[in-house]
């Protein structure tokens, strides 16, 4: 089958009027086998930017008529309310920061949403394919927050849902397809795959001007050797969280908790690359504590619930915690949240509450960390828009800001 005979069955146009409601993130090592059910991620959709008319209906992706949406952006959420019970020696004028990742995603995507205008007004829309393989129901969450965020920005979005039953020469056919198309500026292939489905190979085949997850190996080089180029969402979420929070890196001492394609390895790579001394942990490391208590920044991207305990963490650290755990039995709620009348409130409406790599009780030693929702989940999805507005710059030969 050829790539246009494919897109005829299973490009569905997008149309999004309303958008109200923002996926918080996604977990990192977790990512390529979701384990939490539809309905867990529903529940991390936490609502956030309204858009003009306030409306509140969720977003339909299985309905055609294409998209050349003008999104108005965003009202920043309030900031959150902080659970502090579990640290009762931590006196309030010390209280650590609090880093708002969704405040953060929302000055990305405005800045994006001025960018998307600039295009527009010389003719251009920035265009993202999504690539959607089978029903994995927590794919398809992840999906809808990403096509529903380019429709409030004024990105141009196509969403593709081949069957799980599609071979890996028809996902290449229909790869080669889309980096072919002129209105197409970026390509994501939703992970994980179908099993019989050869990963690696389709992510070299994307073109790597249109790589805006950051995958393709030419990226990852360029990564490395400190060249311009697509990176991957999650890590340069971490990286814009400390950066735009003024946060210092250079000199440093950064540790990594995972070493995965999508986090650990890149995360390490743009620490190093902003002169931050740079260590990587993972399942294999012995003595952990001894690295992760002479972190100054602590990244926590290993997937686990609550891993990094206070004793791991050198008072005045800053953390930045990747997991998203679900979390539904009511003793790990009371375990991670003890007397949080928030989270048992939570948990009682939706079954779960989520918590990340970092035990909640370990925050409290630091100088200052993101929380789980709302840290640096918010800015997967921000970074993912921005990567396709520099996608269809440098398509184009206009150059990117540097930042
Ligand atoms: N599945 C879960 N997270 C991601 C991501 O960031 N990119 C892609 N392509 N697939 C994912």
């Amino acid at each position: 089958m050829d790539g246009s005979g494919l897109k005829n069955y299973c490009s569905t146009r997008l149309g999004l009027r309303s958008a109200v409601r923002q996926q918080d993130g996604d977990t990192i090592d977790n990512r390529i086998a979701p384990s939490a059910s539809p309905a867990d991620h529903d529940a991390n959709l936490e609502p956030q930017s309204l858009m003009a008319d306030g409306a509140d209906h969720p977003p339909q992706i299985l309905f055609p008529g294409k998209l050349r949406a003008h999104g108005s952006i965003l009202s920043n959420r309030s900031a959150r309310d902080l659970w502090t019970a579990a640290i009762p020696w931590k006196k309030m004028s010390d209280s650590p920061r609090i880093l708002d990742g969704v405040a953060i995603a929302a000055q990305i995507k405005s800045e994006v949403v001025a960018e998307v205008q600039l295009l527009q007004a010389r003719g251009i829309t920035p265009g993202l394919a999504v690539v959607l393989v089978g029903e994995v129901p927590a794919s398809q969450i992840y999906v809808r927050s990403k096509v529903k965020t380019c429709g409030e920005l004024g990105i141009f979005s196509e969403l593709l849902t081949p069957p799980e039953t599609i071979t890996t020469s028809e996902m290449l056919a229909l790869v080669a397809d889309l980096n072919d198309r002129d209105d197409i500026d970026g390509i994501l292939i939703q992970l994980p795959l179908p099993k019989h489905v050869d990963t690696k190979r389709l992510l070299e085949a994307v073109a790597p001007g249109k790589d805006v997850d950051g995958f393709h190996p030419v990226n990852v080089g360029r990564l490395q050797s400190g060249q311009p180029g697509l990176a991957p969402c999650t890590p340069a979420g971490i990286m814009e969280i400390l950066r735009r929070s003024q946060l210092p890196v250079a000199g440093q001492n950064a540790v990594i908790i995972g070493r995965s394609d999508i986090v650990g390895k890149p995360a390490a790579m743009m620490l190093l690359n902003a002169s931050a001394t740079v260590t990587v942990c993972h399942s294999k490391t012995t003595d952990l504590p001894r690295f992760t208590q002479a972190a100054d920044i602590l990244v926590a991207a290993i997937g686990r619930p609550g891993y990094v305990t206070p004793e791991m963490v050198k008072p005045g650290a800053t953390l930045i915690d990747v997991g998203i755990n679900r979390i539904t039995d009511s003793a790990e709620v009371e375990k991670f949240f003890p007397g949080d009348p928030e989270r048992a409130a939570t948990f009682a409406k939706r079954g779960s509450v989520v918590v990340g790599d970092i035990h909640p009780a370990a925050f409290a030693r630091s100088g200052a960390y993101t929380p789980v929702p709302g840290g640096v989940g918010a800015l997967t999805i921000a970074m993912l828009m921005q990567n396709t507005v520099t996608a269809a710059k440098l398509r184009r030969g206009i150059a990117a800001e540097k930042k």
